[in-house]
């Protein structure tokens, strides 16, 4: 039987499953943990120790129609600017909150479109965030970046703020693709942008690529890798598509008969796989790649790889807080999420409530599993003797899910006492495995695909 044979005869094209940014996924928070508990948790952080801070900017002046992320459409910056004031109240509720000599490692503007706020809003921004936290000794700061929407000069005044990372949206870079996503972006548009990062002296710089879009074939993905490849990026991300227009509906505008099928998805980025590997990228977990001596590649050697709600990361903070409408918090104890809508979310903060609406306590068997599903993700095993120092009351657990994985996909997994790895070959069924040590998945919730 070929590889792609079994690949099918463990369900990896039919699979629909969580991309596992968290767990239990997000899908599964409920009001039963919010506010309260984000209070508390906060106030539970650790005197003296690090957190990371992450800002949610949740609007956009185009909406294409392939994004999935939590954003709205405006034409004026006037409702950015006011959102903006509700934001620094919120950061004076939680610095207020947090026990003394807190410090932030990480601060992360993501969305939406962070670039969307002038030079004036955005420096009012980031001087509440340090007035309020103050900055941890290795401090990186990186923000997500639309090079159609992101002046030179909001980007100069990001890398005088201290930005040391940025996070560039690509997607793809041909005209027949772009049409079907609605995403216009010119590759000058994007060497614009990196040029004047480059500049401003933003050394780390990591790009946003697609693969499943409408219309996408292996000669209009490499082409899009080629163009990529010769902007020098540090990283990339490269994500599978995921098309869920029951949950985003702009996405209703994209043509679905003109999506590849599962197995051409799995085609494309295996494709990509290649074609980067080649160029000397080394592979992070599912869909990342970063040069050898960037700091996830080492991370990734030394087992310090870790899965946020950001993707893969070497952040090591226990703490993430984040900030802005939809924003997730992610505490040892559990998970919070503030309210989505951005009105709700700044009558809660205008009233000096904090806006956690929903969100999950994590039990001990959470935790264990969610440290599992970690594993796989970051490395393809579970390391049984690494679980047994953190979880040492766990080991017939641990013993049990290693078991059923084995069982479920023999030929797929390799055992050898002290865990289990996927076998060469099998990676791409690793959010496939996650799932199958997933207590909550019910099949009543349509992830996107598993490819
Ligand atoms: C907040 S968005 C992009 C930031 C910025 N606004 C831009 O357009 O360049 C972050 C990333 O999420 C990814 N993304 C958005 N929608 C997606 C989807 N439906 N499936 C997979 N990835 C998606 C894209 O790669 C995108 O660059
Ligand atoms: S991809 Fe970026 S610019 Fe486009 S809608 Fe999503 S967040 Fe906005």
């Amino acid at each position: 039987m070929t590889q792609i044979d079994q690949l099918r005869r463990h369900g990896l094209f039919d699979a629909k499953v969580p991309r596992y940014t968290s767990y239990p996924p997000a899908n599964h928070f409920a009001a039963d943990a919010g506010g309260l508990h984000q209070r508390e948790w906060i106030r539970a952080v650790p005197e003296g120790s690090e957190v990371s801070l992450y800002i949610h900017i949740p609007f956009c002046k185009r909406l294409c129609w392939f994004c999935a992320c939590r954003t709205q459409g405006t034409k004026t910056l006037r409702p950015v600017d006011i959102y903006v004031n509700v934001l620094l109240q919120e950061m004076a509720q939680v610095a207020q909150l947090l026990p003394r000599d807190v410090r932030i490692a990480r601060l992360h503007l993501g969305g939406g479109t962070p670039t969307i706020l002038s030079p004036r809003t955005m420096t009012r921004l980031l001087a509440g965030v340090f007035n309020s936290f103050e900055r941890a000794e290795g401090f990186e700061f990186s923000v997500e970046i639309d090079p159609t929407e992101a002046a030179p000069e909001l980007l100069q005044t990001l890398a005088d703020n201290g930005m040391n990372r940025a996070s560039i949206g690509v997607q793809d870079f041909d005209p027949k693709v772009q049409d079907a996503i609605g995403r216009a972006q010119t590759y000058a548009q994007t060497f614009d942008c990196i040029r004047i990062l480059r500049a401003a002296k933003v050394h780390s710089l990591n790009m946003d690529l697609l693969y499943g879009l409408p219309h996408q074939t292996s000669a209009s993905l490499v082409d899009t890798l080629e163009q990529v490849l010769a902007l020098q990026p540090d990283r990339l991300a490269l994500y599978g598509y995921a098309h869920v227009p029951w949950m985003s509906k702009r996405q209703v505008m994209i043509d679905g008969t003109a999506l590849p099928s599962a197995e051409a998805r799995f085609a494309l980025t295996e494709l990509a796989q290649k074609m980067l590997c080649l160029d000397g990228f080394t592979p992070i977990g599912i869909d990342h790649f970063a040069r050898p001596g960037d700091s996830l590649a080492l991370a990734a050697r030394n087992g310090g790889l870790r899965r946020n709600f950001q993707g893969y990361t070497d952040d090591r903070a226990e703490v993430l807080i984040g900030l802005g409408a939809s924003a997730i918090s992610q505490f040892p104890q559990g998970y919070v999420q503030n309210q989505s809508a951005t009105a709700a979310y700044s009558t809660a903060i205008g009233q000096g409530q904090l806006a956690g609406a929903r969100g999950h306590v994590l039990s001990d068997a959470d935790r264990l599993t969610a440290r599992m599903i970690e594993q796989l993700m970051c490395g393809f095993a579970i390391d049984a003797e690494a679980l047994a120092v953190e979880f040492p009351d766990q080991r017939a657990t641990v013993a049990g899910a290693v078991a059923a994985l084995v069982a479920a996909y023999p030929d797929a997994c390799r055992s050898d006492g002290t865990g289990v790895q996927i076998a060469d070959g099998f990676a791409p069924l690793v959010r496939v495995m996650a799932g199958h040590l997933d207590r909550y998945r019910t099949g009543q919730v349509a992830h996107s695909s598993a490819i």
